[in-house]
């Protein structure tokens, strides 16, 4: 087997294979044989990824358990994926999604034009995300959280599943405008000024100008949900006071679970509220501020989720 030189790509290497640190797991390219790469994914305890196959996109695509236990979900239906078992992802048509109920380690086989594309391209991605988070304290887990909730939305509410890489992404960056906010602003403990405010609302229109821009190009797709993730229902949000049908779902989805995570978080300014009294927030916000079908649909999950 060929091993990957990392000498194109990028510093992050483990032992001399490009690695990637997503977060809630890690992905190891380990080399290429016959058209196939194969990569080690090291996923965490209660983390999850979904698979969507594109027979245009790749023709062998399949996830081996190693160890560990995950359980995985298909058309609605949940087992336990045996070690040694393979999912060979050409024989299912929906999405598949695998939930790491322990730390777990699976051996993906892929065709390598499509795998390699992805994983470099989620490689400078995650670079990115990373230069985000040492400069506002934002964690890698806020921005998995709000893009793992979104996903559930999205699958509960039983939208194209084509769709799926563009929410990923887009709720995953939607606040990567906040690079243009003065850190003074973006972690001022007091009340803003006018001034102030509206440097900081400014991130909605300039986030999704760096996703046009992206040398990614395909992520220029995920701008308007940047754009639109602080409008509000009512049109009473910014950055253009858009209202129900005219703010996309993708944005409204990402708006209600930006709002729930930051309610049940720490934050330099407040203390975190409980579950139980975020999602009774959430209710209190349905068609003023947030889209009352998104917030059915998450409580949804997020009562699903708690009864597994
Ligand atoms: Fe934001």
């Amino acid at each position: 087997m060929d091993t990957i030189s990392n000498q194109s790509y990028s510093n992050q290497t483990r032992e001399g294979y490009p690695v990637i640190h997503l977060g809630y797991a890690d992905v190891v390219l380990l080399g290429r044989w016959n058209g196939l790469s194969n990569a080690l994914y090291s996923l965490h305890k209660n983390s999850s990824f979904w698979v969507q196959y594109d027979k245009e996109d790749a023709l062998v695509e399949s996830y081996l358990l190693l160890n560990g236990i995950v359980e995985i979900e298909y058309d609605g239906k949940r087992h336990i994926l045996e070690v040694g078992e393979t999912i060979d992802a050409s024989h299912y048509a929906h999405i598949i999604s695998f939930y790491g109920k322990t730390e777990a380690e699976i051996l993906i086989k892929m065709s390598t034009e499509s795998f390699e594309t992805r994983f470099f391209e989620t490689q400078i991605l995650q670079e990115e995300a990373d230069a985000i988070e040492s400069v506002d304290g934002y964690t890698y887990m806020h921005c998995n959280r709000i893009k793992d909730y979104s996903i559930e939305v999205w699958k509960h509410m039983e939208l194209p599943p084509e769709s799926l890489s563009t929410l990923r992404w887009g709720a995953y960056f939607h606040d990567v405008g906040k690079r243009v906010v003065p850190l003074e602003i973006l972690n001022k403990p007091g009340k803003l000024t006018a001034e102030e405010w509206g440097i900081m609302k400014s991130h909605t229109i300039e986030g999704a100008k760096i996703m046009r821009e992206h040398t990614v190009e395909w992520l220029a797709d995920t701008a308007f949900i940047v754009e639109q993730h602080h409008e509000r229902h009512d049109g009473k949000g910014y950055p253009y006071g858009l209202k129900g049908d005219e703010i996309a779902l993708e944005s409204a989805i990402v708006s209600v679970v930006d709002a729930f995570d930051a309610m049940t978080t720490d934050r330099v300014y407040k203390k975190a509220l409980s579950r139980q009294e975020a999602m009774e927030e959430l209710k209190n916000g349905k068609g003023t501020q947030f889209n009352p079908l998104v917030v059915d649909a998450f409580i949804e999950v997020l009562e699903k989720k708690q009864s597994n």
